[in-house]
Formats: C-alpha cells, sequence, structure tokens
C-alpha cells in the first residue's frame, strides 16, 4: 500500500495539487497517492479524522480551511504562526504538525523562478485578508527597502501591519498616488470576480514586477493594468502553487523536487 496524501478544501475538483504531487512522486521515485478530499463546509475535522484513520500521512489544506487546519494543529512552525493559517498537515507519532508553505512559494518563484531580488526593493502588497497575511513574515525575512499594505478597507491594512511591527506600513489606495514600487503583488481576490482594485496610475518603477497570486484565469485585470503602465515583468500564481507544493512535499518526505519540469508541464498543459 503506497503512502497516502491527499488535498482537502471546497471546492476542491479544479486543484492542481493531486497532478503536481504525482509527478514530483515520479520524478524522485517515491510511492505515494494523493488524492482529493471535498469537505463539506462544517466537516473539516471529521473528513481529515476519517482520512488519518485509514493511513492518511499528511494533507494540503486550501479555501475556506487554512484558519481550521490553523486550529487543529497540535504543533505549529513559526510561519503557520505568523501566518495564522495553516497549508499542510503531516501526521506523525499522534502529534498534528501545521505549516504554511504559502509565503515561502511566492518567494522562491519571485527570486529563482523569476530571477527578481527582493531585498532593497519597495514592495505594495495589495489586500489584508488571508492571502496577504500568508506571505508578509517571508517576504519580509528578504529585507525589502519597505513593504506597503494597501487595501480598499484601510482599517484591516492598519491592522494587519500593527500585527507585523515597524516593518509594514498601511495605506489607503488613493494615498499611493505619486508612489513608485519594484514590486506590485496582487494579494486580494478581485481578479477572482474579474475586478480591479482602485489603483491610482504611475506606480510602476521601471523595472518592476507586477504579480496576481491568482492563476488559471488567463491575464487578469490587475496584470493588464500593469501591462499597460509598464511594468517589465508580468507573473500568475502558478509558479507559487508549485512551489508551495515542492515544499509540502519537502516537508513529507524529506526531498525537495526540481519544480521546473512540473511549472513547464502546468504551463503547456492550461487551458
Ligand atoms: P483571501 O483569504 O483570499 O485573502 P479574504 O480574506 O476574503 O480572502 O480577503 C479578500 C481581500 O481582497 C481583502 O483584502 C479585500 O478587500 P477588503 O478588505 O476591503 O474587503 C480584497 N478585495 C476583494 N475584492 C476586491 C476588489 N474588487 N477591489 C479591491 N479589493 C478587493
Amino acid at each position: 500500500m503506497p503512502d497516502q496524501y491527499a488535498v482537502i478544501g471546497n471546492p476542491v475538483a479544479h486543484s492542481k495539487s493531486p497532478q503536481i504531487h504525482a509527478e514530483f512522486a515520479r520524478q524522485t521515485g517515491q510511492d505515494l497517492v494523493y488524492e482529493r478530499l471535498l469537505a463539506p463546509a462544517d466537516g473539516f475535522k471529521a473528513t481529515i479524522e476519517a482520512f488519518n484513520a485509514r493511513g492518511g500521512l499528511g494533507v494540503n489544506v486550501t479555501l475556506p480551511f487554512k484558519v481550521q487546519a490553523y486550529g487543529y494543529a497540535t504543533l505549529l512552525s513559526e510561519r503557520a504562526r505568523a501566518a495564522q493559517a495553516v497549508n499542510t498537515l503531516k501526521f506523525e507519532d499522534g502529534s498534528v504538525l501545521g505549516d504554511n508553505t504559502d509565503g515561502s512559494g511566492l518567494v522562491v518563484d519571485i527570486a529563482r523562478n523569476l530571477g527578481c531580488v527582493i531585498a532593497g526593493r519597495r514592495l505594495l502588497l495589495l489586500g489584508a485578508g488571508g492571502a496577504a497575511r500568508g506571505v508578509i513574515k517571508p517576504l519580509l525575512e528578504q529585507r525589502p527597502a519597505r513593504l506597503v499594505l494597501a487595501n480598499r478597507t484601510p482599517g484591516k491594512a492598519i491592522g494587519l501591519a500593527h500585527a507585523f511591527g515597524s516593518g509594514v506600513e498601511a495605506a489607503a489606495y488613493a494615498a499611493l498616488a505619486g508612489r513608485q514600487f519594484d514590486l506590485v503583488i496582487n494579494a486580494t481576490s478581485a481578479s477572482l470576480t474579474d475586478s480591479l482594485p482602485p489603483l491610482p496610475r504611475g506606480l510602476f518603477a521601471q523595472g518592476s514586477l507586477a504579480y496576481d497570486m491568482m492563476y488559471g484565469k488567463g491575464e487578469t485585470p490587475f496584470l493588464a493594468f500593469a501591462r499597460a503602465e509598464g511594468a517589465a515583468t508580468l507573473a500568475d500564481g502558478l509558479g507559487m502553487l508549485v512551489e508551495q507544493a515542492a515544499e509540502s512535499f519537502l516537508i513529507w518526505r524529506g526531498v525537495h523536487p526540481d519544480t521546473a519540469p512540473v511549472l513547464k508541464l502546468l504551463r503547456h498543459t492550461a487551458v
């Protein structure tokens, strides 16, 4: 019987994680199976426990369960604590280890796959929900010149910035007028509804990178705006997805797969 892993979410049918982990397992010669677990909105704990009872060793957690997974874990990594959310659970010796590989997946994608240095650069992060919170600590660890957090509801940006200390500055969208950034990351859910945060013009510095954490939506309104505004590089969140999966695989299996061929494969099979 191969070792069992899964992604748990609702909905989960669209998840690319089974394909990604199957590729990682093939590449590294690991004997495992990886399935999708659709949990009812009020059935996260029961679904996880049933999976664990039939031998499951770990799960990736996707929307809307990342905060519940944080509460379910009995041991938390420092980055999971900072994110207050968990995307990776590992069942080990009666403990449930909770980690969050989303932020590090983003940083690896930006730094290695896209070749963009974060240290010393001006960063703008859009949004103040769970997706934004999950990436702040790993971004700060790269020592940007500054990290500005902008949100439609400014109070939420202020509260979140406060939680991370003096390294993060909160701003309303209108207050960004006249400022420039080297890296602008869209962590809002606006792309889901084909909408765009109310960004002023002139935000993108010369040679800047525009990054939308969303993937599979083609050119989102944010990326179209960035293109029109002269951003030098445009990226969607597919690289982040593959990199966070690789970090989860490392946690479970002790080996870091080569992400480049898997990312290439997904780009070619994308609809
Ligand atoms: P997630 O877990 O994906 O971050 P969330 O916690 O619901 O989801 O947060 C969604 C984020 O996207 C919020 O920052 C939200 O802004 P508000 O706090 O003002 O609601 C932001 N958002 C969603 N739609 C948006 C839009 N059309 N324009 C600007 N911001 C938007």
